[in-house]
């Protein structure tokens, strides 16, 4: 270590303590890659606060000394937000330590939250309190509320409750001068000048360091109705849906489409996976309804789940549905959901993949599946697509999973063709390149050539305006 980094470290240990403060390389190594593992950085060090004055105190203090913070929370992220730059000039803030529930308001429908919880965590809170924080991602059992607030992270019940934007009344930010901005507002109207919140929602670390929130919350549902089902073409997962909302008296919370391919990749590499239907099929859905309303059990029992069996019989004579298992319960329910939420780490274990976090109106999807597995074949016939996603707010996951023994290096050379191809479709369709992952360092070469000189302007302005350094989370999102 020099000389100057030494008394920087040291200024940093001043503020943070032993116990906040990462120097040692196998130390630092968990927090410089990223889950996927595609992206390897470094940092002078990790520095782990406790409070919003320690992270105020050391985005101060880096503001004095020109060192960038890259900041991170579960790093779940999968476009490389959260992982610093190669040069190692920069300090990795984990808001790891700030994990504290500060407050439930029950009348208020409301919970205010340090950045650092883990969304399982909230989630079971407000389960506790009768209360309902609907977001829900795979990742949830390690992925932070801080990380889900600059991603603006999206997941499988957004077509009923919104992305996270939806969900948040009021957050504390500390700026990059290491100011510390409260808008701890648990207010639903607030009509006062350009909306601050908003800015850093989605800003991925880029404006300012979220430290606390006040968290939107609902009622708990009473009765819930899964089913999986397998139906001929994502035309008919479309129409099921659009029948579904009226049919379940507008109480669809989640729509999942999977294809054949990554349930098989499910089945290979995820220990206790079953196929609930008996024969193979081209396309699944995984359709959830949810309401306040508690089952009425008795001799007939009438709930959501009696509903949705009507509506897939109904489904079923329309030919929009081949087969299908409505779960009996809860246990069978997560075994549903374990299907689809492990689709990214059997993913994973089978080798490399390209990713496209795509978006396009849920009434498109289905032109666009075709034209897109096409338009993949041609892009490098040996592929193996693997679509699946929140088809129920037209966002899909549209990856392709390197051929079988093909080597990531072999692969990636491909990857300019195929996402190329898949973004310009994308655009053609009016859809969007990065519908709930976020920029980070892996689409800022999109980003720049996607959006328009108007959007690009307006958020350079923004970033030149709140960060005039250049020191919070640099060369994520947009260069300046
Ligand atoms: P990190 O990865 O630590 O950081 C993400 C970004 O936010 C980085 O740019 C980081 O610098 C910034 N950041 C983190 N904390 C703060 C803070 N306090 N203040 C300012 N900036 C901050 N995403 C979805 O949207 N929908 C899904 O369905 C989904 N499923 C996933 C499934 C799996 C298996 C995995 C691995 C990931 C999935 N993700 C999904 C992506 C990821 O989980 C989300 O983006 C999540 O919101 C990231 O949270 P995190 O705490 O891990 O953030
Ligand atoms: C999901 O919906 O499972 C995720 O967003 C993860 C992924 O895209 O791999
Ligand atoms: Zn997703």
């Amino acid at each position: 270590m020099s000389g100057a980094v030494s008394t920087f470290v040291d200024k940093l240990r001043a503020i943070v303590g032993d116990k906040g403060l990462i120097t040692d390389e196998a130390g630092k190594r968990p927090y410089l890659t990223d889950w996927r593992d595609a992206y390897l950085g470094k940092a002078l060090a990790v520095v782990r606060p406790a409070s919003t004055e320690e992270v105020a105190g050391v985005v101060k203090l880096c503001a004095a000394e020109k060192v960038a913070v890259v900041p991170q929370g579960g790093n779940t992220g999968l476009v490389g937000g959260g992982i610093p730059l190669e040069d190692g000039r920069e300090i990795l803030l984990s808001l790891g330590r700030m994990n504290r529930i500060l407050e439930i308001d029950e009348i208020g429908y409301s919970m205010t939250v340090e950045a650092g919880v883990i969304l399982k965590t909230i989630q079971e809170t407000a389960a506790a309190h009768d209360r309902l924080f609907p977001l829900s991602l795979a990742a949830e059992g390690s992925c932070t509320i801080g990380g889900n607030l600059s991603t603006n992270a999206g997941g499988v019940q957004v077509l009923h409750y919104g992305n996270t934007r939806h969900l948040v009344l009021g957050l504390e930010v500390v700026q990059p001068n290491g100011d510390v901005w409260n808008g701890l507002r648990a207010l639903k109207k607030d009509n006062t000048g350009y909306d601050l919140r908003d800015l850093y929602l989605g800003a991925e670390g880029t404006l300012g360091i979220i430290t606390r929130a006040v968290l939107k919350l609902w009622p708990k549902p009473k009765d819930v109705a899964t089913a999986w089902i397998a139906v001929p073409s994502p035309q008919a997962a479309v129409d099921l849906l659009s029948g579904a909302h009226a049919a379940s008296e507008d109480n669809v919370t989640s729509c999942e489409l999977m294809g054949r391919q990554g349930i098989d990749l499910v089945l290979a590499h995820i220990p206790g996976a079953a196929d609930p239907l008996a024969e193979r099929h081209d396309w699944y859905v995984l359709l959830e309804w949810s309401s306040t309303r508690a089952r009425r059990e008795g001799a007939k029992e009438t709930g959501l789940r009696e509903k949705m069996e009507g509506y897939l019989g109904e489904a079923m004579e329309q030919g929009l549905v081949l087969d299908a298992a409505i779960a009996q319960n809860e246990t069978q329910a997560r075994a549903l959901w374990s299907l689809r939420e492990n689709h990214t780490e059997a993913s994973k274990k089978e080798g490399p993949s390209i990713k496209h976090d795509i978006s396009v109106a849920v009434s498109k999807i289905p032109s666009f599946v075709t034209e897109g597995l096409a338009a993949m074949r041609k892009a490098l016939p040996e592929c193996r697509p693997v679509t699946f996603g929140h088809v129920g707010d037209g966002n899909l996951h549209f990856n392709c999973q390197a051929p079988q023994g093909w080597d990531k290096q072999r692969f990636n050379a491909h990857a300019p063709a195929i996402s190329g191809a898949i973004y310009d479709l994308v655009v053609g369709y009016g859809g969007s390149i990065s519908a709930e992952h976020g920029i980070g360092l892996m689409k800022v070469d999109e980003l720049a050539h996607y959006r328009s000189s108007i959007e690009l302007d307006a958020m350079r302005a923004i970033k030149r305006a709140l960060d005039p350094q250049n020191l919070m989370n640099p060369g994520k999102i947009v260069r300046v």
